[in-house]
């Protein structure tokens, strides 16, 4: 009998997960409803199915027809991929019509919101899982288990730097994301991948937030103060926007014509504004400290706009330190167009390089190796694709299934950073939202 699955949002992230039901899974899985505000974007994937898997049209439900989905077409799962601020009104719905829920990252914005999908939970008994690709991505995954394997000893602190480049980096500045309200700003709709992984990296929950944070690139002041000035509020069908390197053209790219272009009339998503102009109201620079449950001390900083992409982090233990390298893009040339960083591309997005080297306290450096990988977001996305949909997903000695408590631990620090930047003081976890304890941790010897 095959698992039923309905989705709601179908946007650029939705494509990955209809692909996967429609192709490697069809056997096992059936993606029975597609729901959305946008009938257009619904359309395109109807049409996308057709073309590109022969596979038959799914029923489709305008927003407010998400109740007569799930009773017309019965569903086991249901899959949330809508704007972030949105995610809790699905996730409680769909459980409380008897689904579980699988919901893309950020689980949600803010600590209210965390409060109304925990109360569903113990209302339903339904289960949600939070899809973190990244803790699959191999690189990710093996410095998991170095600090298991107690390599470094017991981890005591984190030093992290998170770098977006100008072209993925600003695409956060072109549409949604850009208005806190709708994502909670980098700090929670980027940094909850980040904190997420140091959460499960160090095995702990954070406990106390110190943040900085500044719109210091990107905006209409920041251009102005450099003397940029710029007369289109977005890029496409302004031609003197031809040599702007941050411009995106929705009608140069089928995918992006389709499923936005083509689709604004019904709703005036405008998906290309010029990151230089109002309104913005996050934050594109961010630094922030973190004390967690287990004393560990973390040093992270996130910028939108450097020449290339990846991170640097380290892990300092009582045996040692442990470092990863990755590199995700090399920099952008002004000739290159923008494009369409979020394409339905299968094969895209393994790391340009990646590098672990431990450092034994008093011992000899050493290099760990790290598999080869192929697929979105540095080959973590179809690891993630077979633990969610396969009848028979391999075994997962790294507990990378993340649940809602791990949802709302990779958030809270995020919620707390916003917090923080308004009062000009270091916030308490347990003072905005009462998070349950962390599973006793794997030995790792110290
Ligand atoms: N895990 C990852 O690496 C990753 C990558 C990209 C996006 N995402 C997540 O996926 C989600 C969608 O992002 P996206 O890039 O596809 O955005 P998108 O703008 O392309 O798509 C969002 C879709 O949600 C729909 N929508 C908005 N409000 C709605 C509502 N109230 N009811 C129903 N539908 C509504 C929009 O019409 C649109 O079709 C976000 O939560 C984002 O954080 C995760």
């Amino acid at each position: 009998m095959t698992k039923r699955y309905a989705l709601v949002g179908t946007g650029s992230r939705a494509g990955m997960y209809i692909r996967a039901l429609a192709t490697t899974y069809r056997d096992s899985c059936s993606l029975v409803g597609l729901c959305d505000l946008n009938q257009t974007r619904m359309d395109w994937y109807n049409h996308w199915l057709r073309d590109e898997f022969n596979a038959p049209p799914c029923p489709t439900y305008h927003a407010d027809q998400f109740d007569r989905m799930l009773a017309e077409t019965h569903p086991d799962v249901v899959i949330v991929t809508t704007i972030d601020a949105t995610h809790h009104l699905y996730i409680t719905r769909a459980m409380d019509a008897g689904c579980d829920v699988i919901t893309e990252k950020p689980m949600t914005v803010d600590a209210e919101k965390t409060q109304i999908i925990f109360d569903a939970i113990v209302r339903t008994g339904r289960s949600l899982r939070v899809a973190f690709n990244y803790r699959y991505a191999p690189a990710y995954t093996r410095l998991r288990e170095v600090v298991m394997q107690g390599a470094i000893g017991r981890p005591l602190s984190v030093d992290f730097s998170w770098l977006l480049d100008t072209r993925h980096g600003a695409d956060y500045f072109r549409r949604w994301h850009r208005e806190k309200a709708n994502s909670g700003g980098l700090m929670v709709h980027k940094s909850t991948h980040h904190f997420d992984l140091v959460n499960w990296w160090i095995d702990s929950y954070p406990e106390e937030v110190f943040a900085f944070g500044d719109l210091m690139f990107y905006g209409r002041q920041n251009a102005e103060a450099r003397g940029e000035h710029y007369a289109y509020n977005r890029y496409t069908g302004h031609p003197e926007a031809a040599n702007d390197p941050f411009a995106l053209f929705l009608d140069q790219d089928p995918q992006l014509n389709g499923l936005y272009l083509q689709a604004e009339a019904e709703d005036g998503y405008l998906r290309d504004r010029n990151v230089f102009g109002e309104p913005i109201t996050i934050e594109d620079t961010m630094a922030v400290t973190v004390r967690y449950r287990s004393g560990v001390i973390l040093s992270y900083c996130l910028i939108a706009y450097s020449p290339w992409e990846g991170l640097r982090v380290a892990i300092n233990g009582t045996r040692g330190r442990v470092e990863l390298d990755v590199q995700e893009s090399t920099g952008w040339l002004k000739a290159q167009p923008a494009g369409n960083d979020h394409d339905l591309s299968a094969s895209k997005g393994a790391f340009k390089h990646a590098q672990i080297r431990v450092f034994p306290m008093f011992g000899v450096p050493y290099e760990v190796d790290i598999p080869e990988s192929e697929g979105g977001h540095g080959g973590a996305d179809p690891v993630l694709l077979e633990q969610l949909f396969s009848p028979t997903p391999p075994p997962d000695p790294f507990n990378r299934a993340a649940s809602h408590i791990d949802g709302a631990a990779s958030i809270l620090t995020g919620i707390c950073a916003n917090r923080s930047l308004i009062t000009h003081q270091a916030v308490r976890v347990r003072d905005l939202f009462d998070l349950p304890d962390k599973p006793a941790a794997k030995p790792a010897s110290s």
